[in-house]
């Protein structure tokens, strides 16, 4: 599918309001995707894990309108947002070459996370996604098709799906990973089925070693990050190593889809840890170089590492642009793994905070 497969010329129904609702989770990725080209197409491909309890849900109410400014009000957990408004007004004017509605409608966007608002969890995923997939729910009720073969169904699934994540993507590159799960591919790459433009359900086989597979968060840092992911992206460009960077994240990405295929989960922690921490060294030899992990965040990933060497566990650890450690482990060693945390790692977490979650099934209609 190209750009052009996204432009909707017209609509065959007329609808004066309604609204929709959708619930959208985070997701965590394997292999980073750290580096950018113009309009969110990246650097290199990235796979990630979505995840089932951290979401976002969010309500559009539609009513029509005369003006033809771009018009909307944000509500988070409740109360009016004005902090929301610069990135939803910069997503709107991104896509409107693909939602030609949008200057039709007064739109309320009612959101809220299921996890906690400063948790340092990025909710620009799940957020974007979510108003992507209502803004996708509405143009399906504007674009009535009355009678479709099963082939035709699947293939507006997957349209519908495509262009979510496309219009995600548009709005936080790694939002258009959310849509589906329980694994997602996104970036051009040689070794699975994959676009720059949209993620893509991962195709390969998958052991039933992966299944359920569990990440507790760990909320080591709260607060505001002082870099944010778009200047980090931005010190790609120039950067001494992101040429050996990109073509790694490509390498990494074939190791991993045999690792998915055989189950091997030694081999799976050397490349998750591997990613996260290249991830981190590409933060820290940019220039200006930056730090986000915090004293905490070292003291967890040796911890991790202790464990494992003691225990011949599967747990790893993985970091996203941020302090707090994601913590993975196959789900049968489910109880063993919450002991330990309780023992031994939340005496680092930020008010002794953390969140239990594992890989889900992706965003869904409410
Ligand atoms: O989607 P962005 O622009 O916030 O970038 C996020 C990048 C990482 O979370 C660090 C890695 C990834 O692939 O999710």
């Amino acid at each position: 599918m190209t750009e052009q497969d996204f432009i909707l010329k017209s609509y065959n129904s007329d609808i004066e309001s309604g609204s929709v609702k959708w619930s959208s989770p985070s997701n965590i990725a394997l292999v980073k995707y750290w580096g950018k080209k113009e309009h969110q197409i990246p650097e290199n491909p990235s796979i990630s894990f979505t995840l089932s309890d951290c979401k976002t849900i969010t309500e559009v109410t539609y009513t029509k309108k005369n003006s033809s400014d771009f018009s909307f009000d944000v509500y988070f957990e409740g109360e009016t947002n004005e902090a929301f408004k610069p990135k939803i007004q910069t997503f709107f004017e991104r896509i409107e070459a693909y939602i030609p509605f949008l200057r039709d409608y007064h739109f309320i966007i009612e959101t809220s996370n299921t996890f906690p608002h400063s948790s340092g969890i990025a909710s620009s995923a799940s957020g974007m996604s979510a108003i992507a997939l209502c803004l996708m729910s509405i143009e399906q009720s504007l674009s009535v098709v009355t009678e479709l073969s099963l082939s035709e169904v699947e293939a507006s699934h997957n349209y519908f799906n495509n262009k979510a994540s496309f219009l995600a993507r548009l709005g936080s590159g790694s939002a258009c990973r959310s849509i589906e799960g329980e694994l997602v591919v996104w970036g051009k790459n040689d070794s699975t089925e994959s676009s720059d433009l949209y993620g893509v359900k991962y195709q390969g086989d998958v052991h039933p070693n992966f299944d359920q597979y569990q990440d507790a968060i760990l909320l080591v840092d709260k607060g505001e990050k002082q870099v944010s992911s778009t200047v980090g992206h931005k010190l790609m460009f120039g950067h001494p190593f992101a040429k050996e960077r990109f073509s790694q994240a490509h390498e990494n990405l074939a190791k991993l889809k045999a690792i998915l295929a055989t189950g091997d989960l030694k081999a799976f922690v050397k490349i998750v840890e591997s990613e996260a921490l290249t991830l981190h060294a590409m933060m820290m030899t940019s220039m200006p170089y930056f730090i986000l992990m915090k004293p905490n965040t070292l003291e967890i990933i040796n911890k991790i590492w202790e464990y494992r060497a003691e225990n011949d566990s599967n747990i790893c650890f993985t970091l996203d642009a941020g302090a707090n450690v994601h913590v993975l482990f196959p789900k049968n060693e489910k109880e063993q793994v919450y002991k330990f945390i309780k023992s031994e790692l939340v005496a680092y977490c930020q008010n002794g905070h953390y969140i239990c979650d594992s890989v889900g099934e992706g965003a869904k209609r409410l």
